[in-house]
C-alpha cells in the first residue's frame, strides 16, 4: 500500500508548522509510519536552495526566478524524500508544497496560473498531495503570531500587508478550484481545536 501525502498550506503564522507536527505525532502514535518534512527543503540540495529563498532582501528575486528555485528544490525533495517514502507505505506530512508557489509567485507575484501549472508539470508531472489542509485566518493576526515566534528566515514576512492579504485570497481560490483535494480550516482558533478539525478532515477524506 502506498502512503498518503498530506500538505499544510496558508499564510505566515497560520500554524502550519505547529499543525504538521501535531498531525505527524498523532499518526505515529496510532502506529503508522510517518515522515514529517517541509518546503523549501527536505533534501540536501533543497536545503541549500532554501537559504537563498528565505533569507535576504524581500525583493531579492523576481517572481519567475523564485518560482524556478522553488521548483528546483521541490524536484530534489520529491525524488529523494517524498516519493520513496510514499512507495514504501509511509505517510508524508509536508509543511508547504506546490500550492505555496502557485499562491506566492503565481497569484501574488503576477505569474499566471497556467505558467505555474506548466512548471509544476515539468518538475513533477502529475504528482500532487492526496489532501491539502489550508489554514485560513486574517493575514495581520498571522503575521503577529509569526513575529512573536523567532528571528530569522523572515524574508517573506517582510513583504507588506497588501501582499499578505492577497495571499489569503489566493489560497482560498485554490481551495475553491480544487475542492476534492483541499479542505479550508479556520486557523484563528486555539491549537487543539484546529488540530481536532485537522484529524476530522484527514479521517473523512483519507480514511486514516
Ligand atoms: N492556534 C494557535 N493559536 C495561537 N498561537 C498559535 C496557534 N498555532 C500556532 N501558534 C503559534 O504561532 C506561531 C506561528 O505558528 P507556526 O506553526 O510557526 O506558523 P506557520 O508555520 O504557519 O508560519 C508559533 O509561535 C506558534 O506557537
Ligand atoms: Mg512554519
Amino acid at each position: 500500500m502506498t502512503g498518503k501525502f498530506i500538505t499544510f498550506e496558508g499564510g505566515e503564522g497560520t500554524g502550519k508548522s505547529t499543525q504538521a507536527r501535531l498531525l505527524a505525532s498523532h499518526l505515529e502514535q496510532s502506529g503508522m509510519q510517518v515522515v514529517l518534512t517541509r518546503e523549501p527543503g527536505g533534501a540536501p540540495g533543497a536545503e541549500v536552495i532554501r537559504d537563498l529563498l528565505v533569507n535576504g532582501e524581500p525583493d531579492r528575486w523576481s517572481p519567475m526566478a523564485e518560482a524556478l528555485l522553488f521548483n528546483a528544490a521541490r524536484v530534489e525533495h520529491w525524488r529523494q524524500c517524498i516519493e520513496p517514502a510514499l512507495k514504501s507505505g509511509t505517510h508524508v506530512v509536508c509543511d508547504r508544497f506546490a500550492d505555496s508557489t502557485m499562491a506566492y509567485q503565481g497569484y501574488v507575484g503576477g505569474l499566471t496560473r497556467e505558467a505555474m501549472a506548466q512548471l509544476h508539470w515539468l518538475a513533477l508531472g502529475d504528482a500532487r498531495p492526496d489532501l491539502t489542509l489550508i489554514l485560513d485566518m486574517p493575514a495581520e493576526a498571522g503575521l503577529e503570531r509569526a513575529a512573536n515566534r523567532r528571528e530569522g528566515e523572515n524574508r517573506f514576512e517582510l513583504k507588506g500587508e497588501a501582499f499578505h492579504a492577497k495571499l489569503r485570497e489566493a489560497f482560498l481560490d485554490i481551495a475553491r478550484r480544487e475542492s476534492n483535494r483541499c479542505v479550508v480550516i479556520d486557523a484563528a482558533r486555539a491549537m487543539d481545536q484546529v488540530h481536532s478539525e485537522v484529524l476530522t478532515a484527514v479521517h473523512t477524506r483519507l480514511g486514516i
